[in-house]
């Protein structure tokens, strides 16, 4: 995986421009009203989603697979302290963390994966922090296309497999947490193919340490 994401920012550079996505001034909302003050991103890319919160104060750290994400993210963002690591081990980082905001990047592991990405991400949250994750519904267009390499999960780009919630999907995925909300967001993009809308699910879960 970590080569195909290089490769695209290899190439296309800022892939999605250098407006956050509308999901992440939605958590925003949610991040300010429960006086978070610290963020992780794990996934940050090139810094276009991280940038929002560093800019509304946010002392922001990113873990990135892609060095070439990082790179551009570092003088896109310099504000936010970018590490070019895996998600799926995080155990470099000792802060905890009042929020964590993960774009698109859960459904990119295979289920072992993403398990393990979710206890990454529940190790460094503080005890009532709130992470708040997207995530490709079963309403994307390209749902069903390609290659079924794991159930709901599909090949639909070559090298990039990815896995499709549904709801009581994605609220499995957080049994062991509070959910404090999920719903769907349309996400416009203009890239590759042209302008066109991604069909988000999210959830937004709180975490309750005994
Ligand atoms: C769909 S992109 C979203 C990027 C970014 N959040 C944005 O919208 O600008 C998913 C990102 O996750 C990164 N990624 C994939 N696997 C990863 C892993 N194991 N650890 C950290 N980042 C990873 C990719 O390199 C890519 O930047």
């Amino acid at each position: 995986m970590n080569k195909y994401w290089d490769k695209r920012y290899q190439v296309e550079g800022k892939i999605w421009g250098e407006s956050p996505s509308r999901t992440a001034e939605y958590a925003l909302k949610i991040f300010e009203e429960n006086k978070a003050k610290n963020i992780l991103v794990p996934g940050s890319g090139y810094g276009r989603n991280s940038k929002l919160f560093s800019a509304h104060g946010f002392d922001v750290v990113g873990v990135e697979i892609s060095p070439t994400a990082c790179k551009i993210a570092r003088e896109l963002d310099p504000k936010t302290r970018v590490y070019n690591a895996s998600a799926l081990d995080m155990s470099f980082l000792f802060d905890k963390f009042d929020s964590i905001y993960g774009f698109n990047i859960l459904h990119l592991f295979r289920e072992e994966d993403r398990k393990l990405f979710i206890k990454q991400c529940s190790y460094r949250i503080k005890n009532h922090g709130l992470m708040f994750f997207t995530v490709f519904s079963e309403k994307e267009e390209s749902y069903g296309k390609g290659n079924e390499v794991e159930e709901n999960t599909f090949e639909s780009k070559p090298r990039r497999p990815v896995h499709y919630f549904y709801e009581s999907d994605l609220k499995d995925h957080f049994k062991d947490m509070e959910i404090v909300e999920t719903g769907m967001i349309d996400d416009p993009e203009d890239h590759g193919e042209g302008p066109h809308t991604h069909i988000l699910r999210y959830i937004c879960v709180r975490a309750n340490k005994s």
